[in-house]
């Protein structure tokens, strides 16, 4: 595996392999999760690059950019033994310079929802995303569904700017007990971690009734509501693929989103119907 810690390094370590390139940008921390895209993108192209980069900017004032999980020697270990055949390991200096051009999210779809609690956060992912794309230039790039907006919100910024490149959607991985895995579950204390389930219980709950024939979106709302009860719930949000939201489940075309507080921690978690 070559390490690239620069621009430069990094198109070196491109222009020595041939094929097409399958890339899984993170934020490091990695698990499951990312080594469910990472073995996804092996399957799919012959060269994979990973990018490990926790990016400033789409942490707002206040929020956990210097706390953050960074494992670095755990995060190599992993891509090694993934079968990753370039990392690119930039720091904040090889991504960023000073009065930048930068990305801006949609005015609507980028400010609901995660957006909302977080303003500003997609306009970092977005740069960044792009800066990224850039660099690698891959044939097609992973991302988890459990990051539903980001992954909307990429996938629009691909269509809206012309961008030669497929994103691939990959399903959330959850743990035995159906907690979804993040890297911020290392934040959870035990107790926090048994009121975390009930995010994903809600949204089994979510799933339940709609087999069952429930298309009301403000049904669903409170009967997740219910088995959210006494967490600190940020939203839940019931959206079609274009994040609007929408009255009635149509199956195919429907998300149900929940962000709320175990303890401290924020998580969010979603279920695509
Ligand atoms: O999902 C993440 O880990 C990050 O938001 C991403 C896409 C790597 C951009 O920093």
């Amino acid at each position: 595996m070559i390490i690239a810690r620069t621009a430069v390094e990094l198109r070196a370590a491109l222009d020595s392999k041939m094929g097409s390139v399958g890339f899984v940008p993170t934020m490091g921390a990695l698990h499951i999760g990312h080594r469910t895209l990472i073995e996804r993108a092996r399957v799919e192209n012959d060269v994979v690059v990973v990018s490990i980069f926790v990016n400033p900017t789409q942490f707002l004032p206040g929020e956990d950019l210097s706390k953050y999980p960074r494992r670095e020697d755990a995060d190599f270990k992993i891509c090694k033994l993934s079968g990753v055949d370039v990392l690119f390991y930039p720091d904040v200096n090889t991504m960023y310079g000073k009065d930048e051009v930068s990305i801006k999210a949609p005015d609507i779809r980028g400010y609901i929802l995660e957006g909302a609690s977080r303003p500003g956060h997609f306009d970092g992912v977005l740069t960044v995303v792009m800066k990224l794309f850039n660099l690698v230039r891959a044939s097609r790039v992973y991302f988890g569904k459990k990051d539903a907006q980001q992954l909307s919100l990429i996938t629009q910024m691909v269509e809206n700017l012309f961008m030669q490149v497929e994103i691939v959607a990959v399903d959330t991985v959850r743990e035995s007990d159906g907690l979804a895995l993040s890297s911020r579950n290392v934040y959870l204390s035990q107790e926090d971690r048994v009121e975390a389930l009930k995010l994903s219980a809600s949204l089994k709950r979510a799933t339940h009734l709609v087999m069952q024939e429930v298309r009301e979106t403000k049904a669903i709302r409170n009967a997740m509501m219910d088995i959210l009860q006494p967490l600190n719930v940020e939203y839940v949000a019931i959206v079609n693929r274009r994040f609007e939201a929408i009255s009635e489940v149509i199956i195919g075309d429907t998300i149900v989103l929940v962000a709320a507080r175990a303890g401290s921690t924020r998580l969010i978690d979603n279920v695509w119907m």
